[in-house]
């Protein structure tokens, strides 16, 4: 496994519309395992492939706070979605920012798995949130475009979920 260089905010590669996964090739599952990897060692709940550079729609979701809860998501789709949830939200390819984002409270997801098995997912919270905030990057989109009111500052001592 290897840490990848997570891309930020201006570079091109994070407002592309990324490619579906057909394959599980032995560079995919590498892919996989350093995106793990590299969300883990940054301290985010989640990375979606664009943000180390490669259109393809997979992402990774770790909302546990001791990186026990690892979920892979492949070309995955919301099917449902219901109620509405208010709350801050981060990137890792935006560092050192939060802004108040209204989201689903709870999605469920039509997904694959590592193995390319469909699977279907639900999730709430702060989970719900996540499954957006990565779906939305796998379509080219920064959390920055729905943030209501301003942007604002967080320091890491902050404890503030990075996504
Ligand atoms: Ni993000």
């Amino acid at each position: 496994m290897a840490l990848r260089t997570i891309r930020t905010e201006g570079d091109p590669v994070l407002e592309k519309i990324c490619k579906p996964v057909k394959d599980i090739t032995p560079r995919i599952s590498q892919l996989i395992d350093d995106m793990l990897e590299t969300m883990h060692d940054a301290g985010g709940v989640g990375l979606a492939a664009p943000q180390v550079g490669v259109l393809r729609r997979i992402a990774v979701i770790d909302v546990s706070e001791d990186g026990t809860d690892p979920v892979v998501l492949i070309n995955p789709e919301i099917i449902e979605q219901s109620g509405e949830q208010t709350g801050d939200e981060g990137c890792l390819s935006v560092p050192g920012v939060a802004g108040k984002v209204t989201r689903p409270e709870t999605v469920k997801v039509r997904t694959f798995d590592k193995d390319l098995n469909e699977v279907i997912l639900d999730a709430e919270g702060l989970k719900a949130r996540a499954f957006c905030h990565e779906i939305d990057h796998l379509d080219g989109k920064l959390y920055t475009r729905l943030v209501e009111g301003e942007l604002h500052e967080v320091s890491y001592e902050d404890d503030e979920e990075e996504e």
